[in-house]
């Protein structure tokens, strides 16, 4: 038996290439053409919250950095430690100096009252907060902390795009902006791509500054390329005619691992409260890294694979050229969190008889563990 950890769930091509006629009937392949337009009306229609769109780019990383770019911010950002390293790239590619906040020990996203110290401490000209593992909670007391200060935040929510019940809700009235990756790996999968989702006035500035920073005259101020193509709008197009069976079933499949685990005593800790997540993966905290370890080896054995998402920290795995920097704050719950958190497979590929099988194995390893510990 071998269970991968990932099955990507891009779209076959019978079912998008038939979008590429028209395009190619235009011959415009880029640069904001008519799938990228009907794209992002589709999605803003589908999951935005009142008053926000949507415009999609060509992966997270450069995304964020984008948007970051358009907040014309001071030269210090707020940056979580516990994420992965592309959270940290956006800042760094923005010109921003990075100081790193911890996280919550229950939550997994920035501690609230470490970010609280931050602001007082530095002068913070933005905040980039992230939703681990694409989780979909009420973040609303991290970005009133913001808000009561004027600081503009940008959410990377990169694996969290694609659950029915998200209609209405990406977004809200802190005004936040929110990026999705659409990569691979991902749950809204196109291959490489991100969608951004932004109060409707901040839409032009972010436009220009993904298109080489262009004012209407042919000026131009900072930017980059951060354009998605016209192909992966056509993979986009028919990834939402697929999107709600993809995460069903990851629900289904993520159900199941709750029931699982829920006799498992204090072996491991579930994710709470993470509203209308789509499951790239099943996140588990372990008691200590021992007993992670020894999880890990006994499910590879059975040909089950998983991963350590985020591990090590932003603040043990950075060695750039910002090191002063990320070393300024200690971040001990995130230092200790990418030692003991654990992926599990979720994908809407997985059949019955797999889920079955992880979930017997997954059974007997608990047991047996019990019985040593
Ligand atoms: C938290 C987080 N941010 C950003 C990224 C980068 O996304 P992309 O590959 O679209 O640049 C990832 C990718 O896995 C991620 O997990």
């Amino acid at each position: 038996v071998h269970i991968p950890f990932l099955r990507p769930s891009i779209p076959d091509h019978e079912t998008w290439t038939p979008y590429l006629e028209e395009v190619y009937k235009r011959k415009y392949f880029t640069n904001f053409g008519v799938l990228h337009e009907t794209l992002c009306e589709k999605m803003r229609e589908k999951y935005a919250y009142p008053g926000y769109d949507v415009i999609m780019s060509t992966n997270a990383t450069v995304a964020m950095e984008t948007v970051l770019r358009t907040f014309g911010a001071k030269s210090t950002c707020v940056v979580p430690s516990f994420t992965f390293p592309a959270t940290l790239h956006s800042a760094l590619n923005a010109s921003l100096e990075p100081i790193l906040c911890d996280a919550d020990p229950e939550t997994w996203d920035l501690s609230v009252p470490h970010l609280e110290d931050l602001l007082e401490k530095y002068d913070v000209g933005a905040v980039v907060g992230l939703r681990p593992y694409g989780f979909q909670r009420d973040i609303s007391d991290m970005l009133k902390v913001c808000r009561d200060r004027n600081i503009p935040v940008a959410i990377d929510a990169a694996a969290g795009l694609g659950d029915v019940r998200q209609q209405g809700t990406i977004g809200s009235e802190f005004g936040q902006i929110e990026v999705f990756s659409l990569h691979a790996t991902k749950v809204f999968a196109i291959g490489e791509g991100a969608a951004i989702f932004a109060p409707s006035d901040k839409i032009d500035g972010i436009r220009r500054a993904m298109n080489f920073g262009f004012q209407e005259d042919r000026t131009f101020i900072d930017g980059g390329n951060g354009k998605l193509d016209e192909i992966r709008c056509a993979i986009g197009l028919a990834m939402l005619d697929k999107i709600d069976a993809e995460v069903a079933r990851r629900s289904a499949i993520a159900s199941r691992y709750f029931e699982t685990f829920a006799s498992a005593g204090d072996l491991v800790t579930l994710p709470v409260d993470v509203g209308p997540t789509p499951w790239q993966a099943f996140p588990l905290r372990f008691r200590t890294k021992e007993l992670l370890g020894h999880f890990e080896s006994a499910l590879a054995n059975k040909g089950i694979e998983t991963r350590k998402y985020y591990s090590p920290s932003i603040r043990q795995g950075y060695a750039g050229r910002f090191r002063n920097s990320v070393e300024r704050e200690e971040t001990p719950v995130a230092d200790d969190l990418a030692q003991v958190m654990l992926c599990l497979p979720v994908y809407g590929a997985m059949t019955d008889e797999e889920a079955d099988y992880i979930v017997t194995e997954i059974n007997k390893i608990t047991s047996d563990m019990h019985a040593h510990n």
